[in-house]
């Protein structure tokens, strides 16, 4: 964990974003705790500086949720800076409901593909709504790892798009009942992107469980947990098998079901992870078994691997925005989630309803009071 923190965002500018109608702030490198009511704009604020990385709501939001109520165009800039190097970076998105048009710059060129422009910065969020990836069902779980494997593994994008055009294409042909023929050059599309992102899958769940444990022993201060990839081909979820070969054997062995059904039945968007946490008899699952703060905690634990990820993958640390989590764990668990963050270098910037919530970095952080959209350095 002692990689140099990478770029820090400096400042921040929103024109009809959510409940933003004007927003111009100046973050210092170190970061800035932002303490605000319910409903004053804090997750919204996290969410338009994630946008920056992603160029989507990391809540799931279409980008017309994200223009003001009676706005047809919201604008988000950033500038951010490297601050061993003085490098600088300035990334904006702006979105044209009427058109529906997104336009993204990155220092003020339009990348040729969005995906190109994906990840530039280099952050993590946290926020109350990832126990979902603990208790909610295995598509969230799916959209997590395609999220941080496409921000970090190169061609993994890629290999998604290929992935669910060629999956849409079978559908249709194993619907329309269409030849052997027809559907085996589908087939072959789809084991080669399917595979590389099986693999992808089981590397990363195999290099990473280990410190998953950890994290979840750290900050929970019970047994390890554990992280496995449970992978619709069995045979393909450990590293070094022939995935597209075991994968081709089992569409081969489920082909008359496929017919039957109408559908693939097995490849990525069948897969999912596996968060267990260890019981007296043996492994229990989170999402059944896991109190409302173990799966907090494994969530958690989740995020920080998948700020390890990105400091593997760029040799820098990410700048961590935490919305709200210390209301949701006990007072021991967030204590020690903010000394592992306070150990990681890189900015960090927080939100909380209430300062008490705020004890991190030894009050280092700058403190912000906002309400309504509106932010004011605090008393
Ligand atoms: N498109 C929009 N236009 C204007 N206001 C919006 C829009 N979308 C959401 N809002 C409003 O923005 C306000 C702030 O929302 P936000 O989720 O940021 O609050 P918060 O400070 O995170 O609150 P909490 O502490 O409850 O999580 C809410 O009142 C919400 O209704
Ligand atoms: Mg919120």
């Amino acid at each position: 964990m002692d990689s140099p923190p990478s770029l820090v965002c400096r400042e921040l500018r929103l024109r009809g974003f959510r409940n933003y109608p004007e927003l111009d702030v100046a973050f210092p490198p170190v970061g800035a705790a932002i303490i605000g009511p319910n409903g004053s704009g804090k997750t919204n604020l996290v969410e338009a500086l994630y946008y920056l990385e992603i160029f989507r709501s990391f809540r799931g939001a279409a980008d017309e949720q994200l223009c003001r109520f009676g706005d047809d165009v919201f604008h988000v800039r950033g500038r951010f800076e490297d601050p061993l190097s003085g490098r600088s970076l300035e990334v904006t998105a702006a979105y044209d409901k009427r058109r529906r048009e997104k336009r993204v710059t990155v220092d003020g060129v339009v990348p040729d593909r969005l995906g190109g422009a994906l990840g530039r910065v280099g952050m993590v969020v946290f926020s109350p709504s990832d126990v979902g990836l603990v208790s909610g069902s295995p598509s969230e779980r799916r959209r997590f790892l395609d999220i941080v494997l496409s921000l970090n593994v190169p061609g993994y994008l890629a290999a998604v798009q290929r992935f669910r055009q060629t999956l849409k294409q079978r559908n249709a042909l194993l619907r329309e009942g269409a030849p052997a023929g027809v559907l085996e050059a589908w087939t072959i599309g789809l084991v080669e992107a399917s595979a590389q992102i099986m693999a992808a899958r089981a590397r990363w769940v195999s290099d990473h469980a280990g410190l998953f444990a950890a994290c979840y022993e750290r900050v929970g201060h019970e047994a390890p947990a554990r992280l496995e990839y449970r992978c619709s081909v069995p045979a393909a979820a450990s590293p070094g098998t022939d995935v597209a070969e075991a994968l081709t054997a089992e569409l081969e062995r489920v082909a008359q079901r496929e017919r039957e059904q109408g559908i693939t039945l097995r490849g990525p968007h069948r897969d999912d992870l596996g968060l267990a946490r260890e019981g007296p008899d043996g492994w229990l699952d989170l999402r059944d078994f896991g109190s409302g703060g173990q799966q907090r905690t494994a969530a958690v634990a989740l995020r920080l691997v998948e700020a390890a990820t990105v400091r593997e993958a760029r040799s820098t640390s990410p700048m961590i925005l935490l919305d709200d989590i210390f209301a949701e764990l006990d007072p021991g668990r967030s204590e020690r989630l903010l000394e592992l963050i306070e150990e990681t270098p890189g900015q960090v910037i927080l939100t909380a309803p209430k300062p008490s919530d705020l004890e991190v970095r030894r009050g280092a952080l700058t403190r912000w009071r906002i309400s309504s959209g509106k932010i004011v350095a605090a008393a």
